[in-house]
């Protein structure tokens, strides 16, 4: 089965085409942030517009990548939400669009999903089993999902203030850094000293899954407001306590999860997962507890429409559908509970 999966939630235009829900013939990502970054974050009406200026030659050079027309597609799968709702309309209208006048069978997907099965696309390596335990960390989520097989999800935690990358972000924000504050502070932190500045682990209790993150921020505005000017050195020591706050809270929680709920598998995914530290962290204390982990190749941790076409494939498999009057959603929870 070949399927286009078109991803526009929030600043990347991104298109993909996956054959068998596996094998990555074309992912192209049009990334904007030069467009954002003089303003430190995504500006909602600017990312509608260059959606709409990038998505028709995205899509065009996945198909040529790919070698492939439309009517050699056996689907659509395009991101329904959640995410920026003009941003995701783009995306949407498309590919209403194309499957209308192809006749192809339409998928929306939940880009929470998407991150979920990017882990099923490493070259290297068995995919991960059906029943796992899943940490979503990105700009708009941190969560701990228990999977019970595709598409049967159980939320185990979820931040109850900032995301993990968001707390990146602003961080990033406060040093002056730049954006988007994640790479820029993995890159900072590596000449720096993690245990130089005491910063606070949040709800620490063992058996809480939940994440907050916003008292960390606030810890290192006050260590900020406090220090006056920082040297480049000081600025890297404080890079590295972050990050290494955030990467002992995840693995904290992850480890606590998989021991409470009885899983022996963890998918980790989302952005903040192309961060090297956190990878190794929790590669090191899975491998320590016996526990299998996977997770995405680097370039398919941030947003991407490789993943979207991954979910879209299994979907599509099962004989689900939507009509043309698929619309987006800017807040699509991954399931209830
Ligand atoms: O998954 P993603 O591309 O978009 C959302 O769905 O939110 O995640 C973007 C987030 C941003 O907050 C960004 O700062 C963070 O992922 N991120 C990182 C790194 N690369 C991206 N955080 C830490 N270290 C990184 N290397
Ligand atoms: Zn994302």
């Amino acid at each position: 089965m070949r399927v286009l999966a078109i991803e526009s939630s929030c600043d990347e235009t991104a298109a993909a085409v996956l054959d068998d829900g596996v094998t990555i013939r074309a992912n192209v990502v049009a990334s904007q942030i030069a467009v954002h970054s003089p303003y430190g974050g995504v500006v909602p009406e600017l990312a509608s517009r260059h959606h709409l200026r990038n998505i028709v030659p995205v899509v065009q050079q996945a198909l040529d990548e790919a070698r492939c027309s439309l009517a050699q597609l056996d689907g659509i799968a395009v991101t329904q939400g959640p995410g920026l709702v003009g941003a995701l309309l783009v995306g949407v209208q498309l590919a209403k669009a194309l499957a209308y006048v192809h006749h192809l069978p339409l998928i929306g997907i939940n880009h929470l999903e998407g991150h979920l099965c990017a882990a099923r696309l490493t070259a290297a390596g068995p995919p991960p089993p059906e029943r796992h335990l899943a940490l979503l960390v990105s700009g708009g989520h941190t969560a701990l999902f228990g999977v019970e097989r595709f598409g049967v999800y159980r939320l185990l935690g979820t931040t109850r203030d900032d995301a993990a990358g968001e707390a990146f972000d602003k961080v990033a924000k406060l040093l002056g850094l730049g954006y988007p504050g994640g790479p820029i502070i993995e890159r900072t932190a590596m000449t720096g000293d993690a245990r130089a500045i005491r910063l606070p682990r949040p709800l620490p209790r063992r058996d809480a899954l939940d994440f907050s993150f916003s008292g960390l921020k606030t810890a290192v505005a006050n260590h900020v407001r406090a220090q006056g000017t920082l040297s480049l050195e000081q600025r890297a020591d404080l890079c590295a306590s972050f990050q290494q706050a955030v990467s002992d809270v995840l693995v904290r929680k992850t480890i606590a999860a998989a021991r409470l709920q009885r899983f022996d598998a963890i998918v980790a995914c989302g952005g903040v997962l192309a961060n090297q530290a956190i990878r190794r962290a929790l590669d090191a204390a899975a491998g320590e507890r016996g526990l299998a982990l996977f997770t995405p190749p680097l370039a398919l941790c941030t947003d991407n429409a490789a993943m979207i076409a991954a979910a879209g494939t299994l979907r599509l498999r099962a004989g689900e559908r939507h009509g043309l009057d698929l619309n987006p959603q800017a807040r699509l929870p991954l399931c209830r509970t």
